[in-house]
């Protein structure tokens, strides 16, 4: 089977000043999940290795460089899921992983359980090795910069925008036909504390079936919660749209080249919009490892393969 990836970097209103780094930062992580997939390598360490670049990069709003909350700390959220069992490690709330992708697997591969969170979660890292750094570790600069605003301005709208949201995911299809999808987050800027948005919950941030797809998410999380939008896409994967008479066609304009995928994903947004009045974006793979993405914000982060070919998209 041929293999496949796509990642994005977030869907929000990014300024022309932060365009190249979002988009280098999406071609480096597509780059070190490549490399895994062209050496016959598993779709589980090509996601983990495209998420750990983009949650190592501060241009993105996951693991180091995360959105602060109102208290001034970073929490972050992560999930990994198997198309081919149904099954997800995912956690929440951490303060103290660097990067919660490695987590989120140890959840999967490791523990009884599908979700963990904050103590408990950060207790099972430390019992399986994981290293747990100091809070403020997590913390850039400009986040310190943009939360010190936020706080002396009691939260103004002006100093959260152009700074909303730039969860990170990545969806692979490795050549022995195992399909994964991962996304991570530091949720919303000045968030209450101990607030988790979609990325995390299976079906909403991401969701992964092998006989369909796989899905990432990014956008406002109370939204995305509302349509389950991950499983919401992938069940436009399994029943083709336009198949389904009961739906309205979608809001957003037609890709240029309509397949399966796009409209799956161009759909699902649709949804979202119509549903939620929200913006947000999403990427897939369908089963065969056709890449997908839409998104009704400005612009969305994104990069895949296609021939062999590097595609990076803002
Ligand atoms: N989509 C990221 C969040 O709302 O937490």
């Amino acid at each position: 089977m041929k293999p496949s990836l796509i990642v994005h970097g977030g869907a929000w209103d990014i300024p022309d000043e932060a365009v190249d780094a979002c988009k280098a930062g999406c071609e480096r992580a597509l780059a070190a999940g490549w490399s895994i997939l062209t050496q016959s390598g598993s779709a589980l360490d090509a996601v983990q290795a495209a998420v750990i670049v983009l949650e190592d990069d501060p241009a993105f709003d996951a693991g180091f460089g995360s959105h602060l909350t109102l208290d001034g700390h970073v929490e972050c959220d992560a999930i990994v899921m198997d198309g081919t069992t149904l099954r997800a490690g995912s956690v929440a709330a951490l303060r103290r992983i660097r990067n919660p992708i490695r987590l989120a697997r140890h959840v999967l591969e490791n523990c009884p359980h599908m979700m963990l969170v904050a103590d408990g979660a950060e207790r099972f890292a430390a019992d399986q090795g994981l290293e747990l750094c100091p809070p403020d570790n997590l913390i850039a600069d400009a986040e310190r910069d943009a939360w010190l605003k936020c706080r002396n301005s009691k939260h103004a709208a002006a100093h959260h925008r152009g700074h909303e949201q730039g969860t990170v995911g990545a969806v692979a299809l490795d050549s022995h036909g195992r399909l994964f999808a991962a996304t991570s987050t530091g949720g919303t800027c000045c968030k209450l504390p101990g607030r988790v948005g979609d990325s995390p919950l299976i079906g909403c941030g991401c969701y992964a079936d092998a006989e369909v797809g796989g899905v990432s998410c990014t956008g406002y999380g109370e939204a995305i919660m509302k349509v389950v939008l991950a499983k919401t896409t992938a069940d436009f994967l399994r029943r083709p749209v336009g198949t389904d008479p009961n739906l309205s066609p979608s809001i957003l304009p037609k890709p240029a080249t309509p397949d399966v995928a796009s409209l799956a994903a161009r759909e699902a947004v649709s949804v979202l919009a119509k549903r939620t009045h929200a913006t947000g974006g999403l990427i897939l793979l369908d089963r065969k490892g056709n890449p997908g993405f839409a998104f009704n914000t400005p612009r969305m982060a994104y990069a895949y393969v296609a021939d062999g070919k590097f595609i990076v998209g803002i």
